[in-house]
């Protein structure tokens, strides 16, 4: 939500920064802005709309400034307009700050800023802090940025820059993400590695509370209070070829058939040939722990709730351990009883997502182990959980999650296996069969995406139906709960995703010839249930479009089209059933022309609560 980035060097930063902004539109594209510090003064450059119109406004026109600061926006205070647009600057114009995140305490500040004669230009929370800076101008950037830093309340990370001391930029954070790249006599501060990635591999994660000065020949550490500190750099590993979309027409396509891949390197050094488990991540937790373990909380957002929905089944189904999941935003008020014997598990791809980063807090504070998943080395839920446990899915930009999703579900399913076998709940033979079934999955995707399908005909049957109603049961119901937020996300269709043991109790009443009904039938022991709820639907003339295994006769001559994905354990199933939900989504969604890596109003990052 909302993407920083800020350069200092010897080399013009505004292609540098132009360039940045486009691999961090992912975080928000309502607007965007740009400051160039020249040598008559600071250029600043707004737009509204996407990074676009920003390359638009700021020209072709060449800049010497070797300073420089740019920010993409998702808007939280203020409406998306030029003036909220970030930079923002301070009465003088000398001072100008991006910010991502949220100052809580804004308007009291605002308020005694203003009755002091400052004057404001836009609605934003984030406008307040250059006028705080230019408060403490006369002590130097640094000092200035240190003594608005004592007054905010929230979470945040900010850059600033002054024409006053034109050879540096100062960022500082809290909760909310903040990197620093540095190349040779050049350095960089942005929300995420990829922004300065093609630039240097070189990378230094902040801490809450760390001030720091860059200039072009380094950086300078220091603590809240002024005291020097030492952060340590190091190399990133990962590929940059993921900001482009490398043939594919968009980002959400390219991710889409990345999958294979992405859960590939998930599972990579984690089961072995054998089919047992090798999870040293979770390991800290002691097989004793794993025994006694009584309760799983999941907390989650979004997509990653229906990752942590659909594996709740295979951890209770596999493991016998009773899982309670919540979405964040709600478990952490409802006021949940922890207890030592509690793991919870926060799912978040970013691990930014500020809800579930609470959520998680609360249950360590009340004293129960907490793991995140998630796919971003560094980041906040890294430091917000006892134990890590990653995705290898790679970056992800198409706003609609689709590999981060499979991936979480492939590294939940370890885990399901790893606890099945520390707490004896299945045999040896039954456990190995399942992890060697579960290492054929991603070559099982790679086939499901090779083959001819059907689904770009039916998309172009269905595009202009008014709703589409998701039945399943078991993981199946998870898996239609994740498709039919993939088409309302994209298309802007309205979808409901029910159990299918449930409909005859409502949404039944939907049904009717125009009404197409999606249906996942994995092979799982409810299938001759989910039969007959099949043939309710067909009873009031609904068409049915079912994702189904190969050769599953029944389903075939029931259903009107049917998604085939191949056969696997149902427990695996999800990973591959949801393929066809997602492609269907990005179809229907890609002939109402819409953009569906950047869905109006939706951000890859939610960083408020
Ligand atoms: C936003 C995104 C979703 C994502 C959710 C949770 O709403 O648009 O795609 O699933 O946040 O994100 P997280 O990073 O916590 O998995």
């Amino acid at each position: 939500m909302c993407g920083i980035v800020g350069y200092v060097g010897r080399r013009p930063g505004k292609p540098i920064i132009l360039d940045g902004l486009k691999r961090l539109e992912y975080r928000g594209y309502d607007s965007a802005g740009l400051a160039l510090l020249e040598p008559d003064g600071i250029n600043v450059v707004r737009a509204v709309g996407n990074l676009d119109a920003l390359f638009l406004a700021a020209g072709e026109d060449s800049s010497d400034a070797c300073v420089a600061l740019g920010h993409t926006r998702w808007a939280t205070h203020g409406r998306p307009t030029e003036e909220n647009a970030h930079p923002h600057s301070d009465c003088s114009g000398r001072i100008t700050i991006v910010l991502n995140g949220i100052v809580e305490n804004y308007k009291e500040l605002r308020e005694r800023l203003v009755a002091k004669g400052h004057t404001f230009g836009s609605e934003t929370d984030a406008e307040v802090v250059a006028h705080l800076i230019e408060e403490h101008a006369d002590e130097g950037l640094t000092t200035a940025v240190r003594a608005a830093l004592g007054e905010l309340e929230g979470h945040y990370s900010f850059v600033a820059m002054s024409s006053d001391e034109p050879d540096r930029l100062v960022g500082t954070r809290l909760e909310t993400p903040l990197v620093v790249g540095a190349g040779e006599h050049e350095m960089f501060f942005a929300s995420a590695i990829p922004a300065f990635l093609c630039h240097t591999r070189r990378v230094v994660v902040l801490e809450d509370g760390d001030v720091v000065t860059l200039r072009a020949d380094g950086a300078e550490y220091t603590d809240v209070a002024g005291n020097a500190i030492v952060r340590e750099e190091t190399e990133f590993p990962g590929d940059d070829d993921a900001a482009e979309k490398a043939g594919y027409e968009t980002f959400m396509l390219k991710e889409i058939h990345e999958q294979p891949a992405a859960l590939r390197d998930t599972l990579a050094g984690r089961l072995r040939e054998d089919g047992t488990v090798d999870l040293s991540e979770v390991e800290g937790l002691g097989d004793e722990f794993l025994r006694r373990l009584r309760r799983i909380f999941i907390v989650a957002c979004g997509t990653s709730f229906h990752a942590g929905l659909i594996v709740s089944y295979a951890i209770e189904q596999l493991a016998r351990v009773p899982v309670q999941i919540d979405v964040a935003s709600e478990f952490r008020y409802r006021r949940p009883v922890f207890d030592p014997d509690t793991l919870v598990i926060g799912i978040t791809q970013s691990g930014e997502t500020a809800d579930t980063l609470a959520a998680m807090r609360l249950a360590r504070e009340a004293g129960s182990p907490v793991l995140a998943l998630t796919n971003i080395m560094g980041s906040q839920a890294t430091r917000d959980a006892d134990f890590v446990l990653f995705t290898r899915a790679g970056l992800e930009i198409g706003v609609a999650a689709t590999k981060t999703h499979t991936a979480q579900v492939a590294a939940l399913l370890l885990l399901a296996l790893r606890l099945a076998w520390a707490r004896g709940a299945m045999s040896e033979a039954e456990l190995t069969a399942l992890g060697r079934e579960l290492r054929q999955v991603p070559e099982l995707a790679e086939q499901l995406l090779a083959r001819p399908s059907a689904i770009e005909q039916i998309a172009q049957r269905y595009h202009d139906e008014r709703f589409f109603l998701y039945l399943g049961r078991g993981m199946g119901y998870a898996v239609c709960l994740e498709g039919a937020l993939k088409l309302k996300e994209i298309s802007y269709i309205p979808t409901e995703a029910y159990a299918a043991g449930e409909m005859k109790h409502g949404p039944i009443a939907l049904l009717n010839s125009e009404s197409p009904v999606v249906v996942v039938a994995d092979d799982g022991p409810v299938f001759p249930k989910l039969v007959s709820n099949i043939e309710e639907v067909r009873a009031r003339g609904a068409d049915v479009i079912a994702v189904a295994t190969d050769d599953n006769e029944v389903i075939g001559e029931l259903s009107k089209d049917v998604l085939w994905v191949p056969k696997t354990d149902h427990h695996l199933a999800p990973i591959l059933t949801v393929i066809p939900l997602q492609l269907l989504a990005y179809h229907i969604a890609g002939i109402k022309g819409l953009n569906v890596d950047q869905p109006r109003n939706l951000a890859k990052t939610v960083t408020v609560e």
